[in-house]
């Protein structure tokens, strides 16, 4: 696949222009910020015609959040957030995700560390607030 057909839609995204964060504690917010937007927006956009965007949530709404570990409490997709960093989750849409497939290798609780340090950090009471539409 053209490279370019993930770059665009990034590059359309707040967060280029944001000036970097500092790396908080265990997680990788470029990483983070590239997983949530290729994996997790993706499907947002899909189900509901819209993202989740990082600034809907202030810091403490995103620990809790991702301390709860419960995604979309009785709906459609109601499980763990964590499942959805997940290397099973990887391998499942690797096929039609190359953003899943090039991160295959990087274990579970590190790349849920990725992208709750991209939401912490990024959140509606941050430094560096983004959104994505
Ligand atoms: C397979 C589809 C899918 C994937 C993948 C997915 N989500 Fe969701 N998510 C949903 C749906 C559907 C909702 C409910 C949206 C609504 O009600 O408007 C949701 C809701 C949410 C919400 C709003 C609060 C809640 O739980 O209802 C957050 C935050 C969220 N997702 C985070 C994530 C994160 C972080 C990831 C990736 C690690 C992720 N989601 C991956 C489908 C998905």
């Amino acid at each position: 696949m053209n490279p370019l057909r993930i770059a665009l839609p990034l590059l359309a995204c707040a967060g280029f222009v944001a000036a970097p964060v500092a790396a908080l504690a265990d997680g990788d917010p470029r990483l983070g910020r590239l997983y949530y937007r290729s994996i997790c927006t993706d499907c947002h956009v899909a189900e509901t015609g819209s993202g989740i965007a990082p600034n809907q949530k202030t810091i403490a709404e995103w620990e809790s959040y991702l301390d709860t570990d419960r995604h979309d409490a009785g709906g459609a997709y109601d499980g763990k957030v964590s499942d959805f960093t997940s290397q099973a989750h990887r391998e499942s849409i690797q096929e039609h995700n190359r953003v899943a497939e090039r991160f295959l290798s990087v274990d579970d609780d590190q790349m849920f560390a990725n992208v709750r340090t991209w939401l912490v950090s990024s959140a509606k009471d941050s430094d560096n607030p983004a959104g994505c539409d």
